[in-house]
């Protein structure tokens, strides 16, 4: 029982730590959605997308975790912003350079992106990439996060993004589906 439970989550962990070998998407464009999501809401946006444009995945994982506790987490954030410090991946994505598109989600913390964002965005190379960000938050927007990306990113060529209450994730399907429209990554 012990033994075949191991192997089940052993077996979990690298599907869901592995990418798959990227798939055209329809159009001929290679679409890659690439999130951070540390309690689950952008993740469930991520999926939605991924539902809709297919390509494939790519979770940014910090290789320490961010505490459970949400007080906790902003105040290792808060520290990590002071410093500029970047927390090192638990994996990168080797691959980035097969893809034409990539579709880059985050929470909003503090108004801008999470430092595991800058980490993403200091060791990929997005040039001549388009890149559409998408994110979750409480209430508050986007903040300055679209702007970090075009500094971070200068030579990727960024859509509009799109943005939605945490809360809401669950039903954002319909919200996704006309984003993706409006920035023709998915036709009529
Ligand atoms: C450290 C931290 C800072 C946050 N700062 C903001 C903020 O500035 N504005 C906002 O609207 N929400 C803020 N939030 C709320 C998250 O953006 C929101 O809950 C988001 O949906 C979480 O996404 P996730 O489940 O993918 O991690 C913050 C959350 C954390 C943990």
């Amino acid at each position: 029982m012990e033994s075949s439970r191991r192997t089940f989550l052993i077996g979990g962990m690298l599907v869901w730590a592995t990418v798959a070998c990227g798939q055209p998407a329809p159009s001929g464009r290679r679409i890659l959605t690439a999130c951070f999501s540390r309690t689950g809401n952008t993740r469930r946006v991520a999926d939605h997308i991924h539902r809709l444009v297919g390509g494939d995945r790519f979770d940014i994982v910090p290789s320490t975790a961010y505490p459970a506790d949400y007080e906790a987490t902003v105040e290792q954030a808060r520290q990590e912003r002071a410093r500029d410090y970047h927390p090192p991946l638990r994996e990168t994505m080797a691959a980035l350079g097969t893809y034409d598109i990539v579709l880059l989600g985050h929470p909003i913390w503090a108004m801008t992106l999470p430092p595991v964002m800058r980490t993403f965005l200091s060791g990929h190379d997005l040039s001549s990439k388009t890149v559409a960000p998408f994110c979750s938050h409480k209430g508050y927007g986007r903040g300055e996060s679209a702007a970090v990306i075009a500094k971070m990113a200068p030579r990727a060529r960024l859509l509009d993004g799109f943005d939605i209450e945490g809360e809401d994730a669950d039903t954002a399907g319909p919200a996704v589906e006309r984003w993706l429209r409006t920035i023709d990554l998915i036709r009529a």
